[in-house]
C-alpha cells in the first residue's frame, strides 16, 4: 500500500471513529409479558375552546343563527326595515326572530347579511344546505327572498330565490352552489317581493358534512380525529363544564332535542384570557351531547362526557358564588344519572326515548363518567361523594372519574389524591400543562404510583414551550412522545391519556398549543397530532419490560423508551426518544424467546427535526411528518440508528 493510500485509510478510520453514533444496548425480555394495555389508553379531549365547536367542528357556518345571543344582531348586519320580534314565538327557548318588511321604494332593500365566525367559508363547486324557519306576514302573496353568497370583495358567488308561501312558521330548505372559493365570505339574505315576512333559525351547512350528515360536522376535521384512532373521547370540556357560573354551566339537558330548541349558552371562553376576549363566543349547542355520543362512536372511541359537580370553574369564582350547598346537590345528581339513562336506557326510559327519537335506539354503551372538571379543595370531594354513592347505587358498573386539580403537584393535587382513594373513584383525571424540562424529568412520574390504583387518567396534557410562545413546534411534541413512554411503561395504573386542548382556529383562539389547527377551509396538523397518532396507533395489547442495565429508560443519556406486545399482530413494538442532538445506535436484545422462533421486522417509523423549532402551518401542513425508517435484525437483535432529535417506532414480527 502506497503512503498515500495509508494515509487516506487512516484518515477515514479516524473519521468514522470520532463520528461513530454511541450504541447502547437495551434488552427486551419476552418471558416477561406485562400488565394488559386498555383500549382506552390514547385518546382524545375535546372542548369548546379556541372555536373548536361552534366555527368549528360543529359544520354550521351562520353565527347567532337564531338571533338569541345577548346582543340579538351580533354577527349580522341589517339594512332597509328589520325589526326583531319574540311575541308567538316558534321556539319557546329560542324566541327571537327577525320580521323583514319591503321598503317603500322600489330601489331600497330589506335584508340581512351574516359575517359566519371570522368569515364563511365557500369552496368553488361545493353544495351547501340553506335552510330557514318562515312565514309570511299579513299577505296573501307568495313572499320572496334572495339568499347570496358572497366574497370579500362583495361579489356575489352563489346565489338562490326561495318563496315564503305559508302563514304558518315553516322550514324551508334549499341547496346553494358556490361558483368561487372564498375562505372570508359573507351570507346575504334579502327580500325581493312586495310585503313583509318573519326569519328564525337561519341555517348554512355544507352539504358534505362527515357522513353527509345533517346538522354535521366538518368533514376534514372528523377526519383528523378519526385518523388517531382514539381509544377514549372526552367532552365537553375543560372548564366549559363548570362555567363562568353556575347558570352557564354547560348544562347537557339542553344540548339534546330539537337542535332549533337548544338554548343559547354563553361559553366560558368569551372570556378574557391571555388578554384576548371574544364577546361573540358561545355555544349553541347544535352539537350537543348526542352528536358527541355519535362522534365517539364513529371514530371508534369510547364516550366519556363529563358534567359539572356543582361547582363553577374554581378559576373565576372565589368562596362563595361558586357551588350549589350539598345538601341542595339532587338536581346536578340527578343530571348525571340521566346522562346514563340517555346514553344507555332501554328506549322505554324517558331518556333513552329521546336518544330513539334523535336517530339512535340502540344504546351508545357508555361506561365512565367524569364528575368535575379542575376542582380543588374541601368543596370537591364533598360533593363527589354524593354523586358517587348515587352513581353506584344505580349503575354499579359505570367507571367514575374524579379529579385532582388543576396542577400536576403541590398543595391541592396532595389532597385530593387521598381523597379520591377514599371514595373509590375509579380513575383519577390529572392536568399537566408544563414546559419541556418537566416534562423529560417526569418519564418516571408513574414508575413509583401506588398499584393498589384508582387508575390514572391524564386528561390534559400539553408541553408548553414558553421561549417560543408555547407553539406546537417540534421540541415540544418532541418531549410529550419521551414523557409518553414513562405513560406506556405504567400502563398497568396509566388507563388513558389525552393531549388539550384539540383544536383551534387560527384566527380565534384563546389558548395554545392545540392539536390542530384550522381556519374556514383548511387544517393542519401538529407535530403533537403526529406523536399522538404513533401511539395510538401502535398502542399494544400488554406492556412489555425494556431496559438498558436492567433499569427503564427514562431520560438516561437523553433517551427514552418503552415498549409493547401486540397480541393480535404478535408483533413486539419499541418506541425511542432520543432528544439529544446526537445520533445513537440502539441494539434491542430479544432475550427469552424459543430457539425456535423466528423474527422479523416490521414497519418502522421515525419522526426527526434539527430545527426543534420548526412547526406546520396552514400554507405547509406536511412540513414535519413522520417517515419510514430502516432498521435491521442480526440474530434476534433488532439495530437500530437513531438521528438527533428523533423519536420513532420500530416494530419487530413474531412469525
Ligand atoms: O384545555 C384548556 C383548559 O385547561 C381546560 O378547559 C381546563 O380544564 C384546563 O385548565
Amino acid at each position: 500500500m502506497s503512503v498515500k493510500k495509508l494515509f487516506i485509510s487512516f484518515i477515514a478510520i479516524s473519521f468514522s471513529l470520532f463520528s461513530a453514533a454511541q450504541q447502547y444496548d437495551f434488552e427486551l425480555n419476552t418471558k416477561k409479558v406485562g400488565a394488559q394495555i386498555q383500549s382506552t389508553m390514547y385518546g382524545l379531549f375535546f372542548e369548546d375552546i379556541n372555536f373548536g365547536a361552534d366555527g368549528g367542528l360543529y359544520a354550521e357556518l351562520v353565527k347567532n343563527r337564531s338571533f338569541d345571543f345577548p346582543q340579538p344582531f351580533m354577527g349580522w348586519n341589517t339594512f332597509g326595515n328589520v325589526e326583531l320580534k319574540n311575541d308567538n314565538p316558534k321556539f319557546d327557548r329560542n324566541p327571537n326572530y327577525v320580521v323583514l318588511t319591503t321598503a317603500e321604494h322600489a330601489h331600497k332593500h330589506t335584508g340581512i347579511e351574516n359575517e359566519g365566525f371570522v368569515g364563511i367559508g365557500f369552496k368553488k363547486d361545493a353544495d351547501y344546505r340553506f335552510s330557514v324557519w318562515a312565514k309570511k306576514i299579513n299577505s296573501n302573496d307568495v313572499q320572496k327572498i334572495r339568499i347570496e353568497f358572497i366574497n370579500s370583495a362583495n361579489d356575489i358567488i352563489g346565489r338562490r330565490e326561495l318563496s315564503i308561501n305559508s302563514n304558518d312558521w315553516e322550514k324551508y330548505e334549499i341547496e346553494i352552489k358556490a361558483n368561487a372559493t372564498e375562505p372570508k365570505g359573507k351570507l346575504r339574505i334579502f327580500m325581493t317581493s312586495k310585503g313583509a315576512l318573519a326569519l328564525e333559525h337561519v341555517s348554512l351547512f355544507p352539504v358534505d358534512t362527515y357522513k353527509g350528515r345533517k346538522n354535521g360536522l366538518r368533514k376534514d376535521l372528523v377526519e383528523a380525529l378519526a385518523d388517531i384512532k382514539p381509544g377514549i373521547f372526552r367532552f365537553p370540556g375543560g372548564c366549559i363544564v363548570e362555567g363562568t357560573d353556575l347558570e352557564t354551566r354547560y348544562n347537557w339537558k339542553n344540548s339534546v332535542g330539537q337542535v332549533e330548541n337548544r338554548p343559547l349558552n354563553e361559553n366560558r371562553w368569551h372570556y378574557t384570557f391571555a388578554n384576548r376576549l371574544f364577546p361573540d363566543y358561545f355555544q349553541s349547542y347544535g352539537l350537543g351531547f348526542y352528536e358527541y355520543f355519535l362522534l365517539s362512536e364513529d371514530i371508534g372511541a369510547e364516550p366519556l362526557p363529563v358534567v359539572n359537580a356543582g361547582l363553577a370553574c374554581q378559576y373565576q369564582n372565589d368562596g362563595e358564588h361558586c357551588h350549589v350547598p350539598v345538601g341542595e346537590l339532587q338536581d346536578y345528581i340527578q343530571d348525571a344519572l340521566d346522562l346514563i339513562e340517555f346514553a344507555n336506557g332501554a328506549t322505554t326510559t324517558t331518556w333513552g326515548k329521546l336518544r330513539a327519537e334523535m336517530g339512535h335506539p340502540e344504546p351508545f354503551n357508555m361506561k365512565f363518567i367524569g364528575i368535575g372538571n379542575e376542582q380543588w379543595g374541601s368543596l370537591y370531594p364533598e360533593r363527589l361523594e354524593k354523586f358517587v354513592t348515587a352513581i353506584r347505587a344505580k349503575y354499579p358498573n359505570i367507571k367514575i372519574i374524579g379529579s385532582s386539580g388543576p396542577s400536576a403537584d403541590g398543595k391541592e393535587f396532595d389532597y385530593l389524591w387521598p381523597e379520591m382513594k377514599r371514595l373509590k373513584v375509579d380513575l383519577v383525571d390529572e392536568h399537566y400543562y408544563k414546559d419541556p424540562d418537566w416534562f423529560l424529568r417526569s418519564a418516571k412520574r408513574y414508575d413509583t404510583y401506588d398499584r393498589k390504583g384508582p387508575a390514572v387518567f391524564a386528561g390534559e396534557y400539553a408541553c408548553h414551550d414558553h421561549s417560543t410562545g408555547k407553539q406546537n413546534n417540534f421540541y415540544s411534541a418532541l418531549c410529550e412522545a419521551a414523557f409518553m413512554t414513562g405513560l406506556e411503561r405504567n400502563a398497568d395504573i396509566v388507563h388513558m391519556c389525552t393531549y388539550a386542548p384539540l383544536f383551534a382556529h387560527v384566527d380565534a383562539w384563546q389558548w395554545r398549543p392545540d392539536m390542530i389547527w384550522f381556519d374556514n377551509l383548511r387544517m393542519m396538523k401538529t407535530p403533537n397530532y403526529y406523536v399522538q397518532q404513533l401511539y395510538a396507533h401502535n398502542v399494544g395489547t400488554n406492556v412489555m419490560p425494556l431496559t438498558w442495565n436492567g433499569k427503564p429508560i427514562a431520560g438516561e443519556d437523553n433517551l427514552y423508551a418503552s415498549a409493547v406486545l401486540d397480541k393480535n399482530t404478535n408483533t413486539y413494538i419499541v418506541k425511542v426518544a432520543n432528544t439529544s442532538q446526537n445520533e445513537k445506535t440502539v441494539n434491542v436484545n430479544i432475550t427469552g424467546a424459543n430457539r425456535r422462533t423466528k423474527f422479523s421486522v416490521g414497519e418502522c417509523v421515525t419522526f426527526q427535526q434539527d430545527n426543534l423549532r420548526a412547526v406546520n402551518t396552514l400554507d405547509e401542513p406536511n412540513n414535519l411528518t413522520p417517515q419510514k425508517t430502516n432498521a435491521t435484525l442480526e440474530g434476534n437483535t433488532l439495530k437500530m440508528n437513531l438521528k438527533g432529535q428523533s423519536f420513532g417506532v420500530y416494530k419487530v414480527k413474531i412469525n
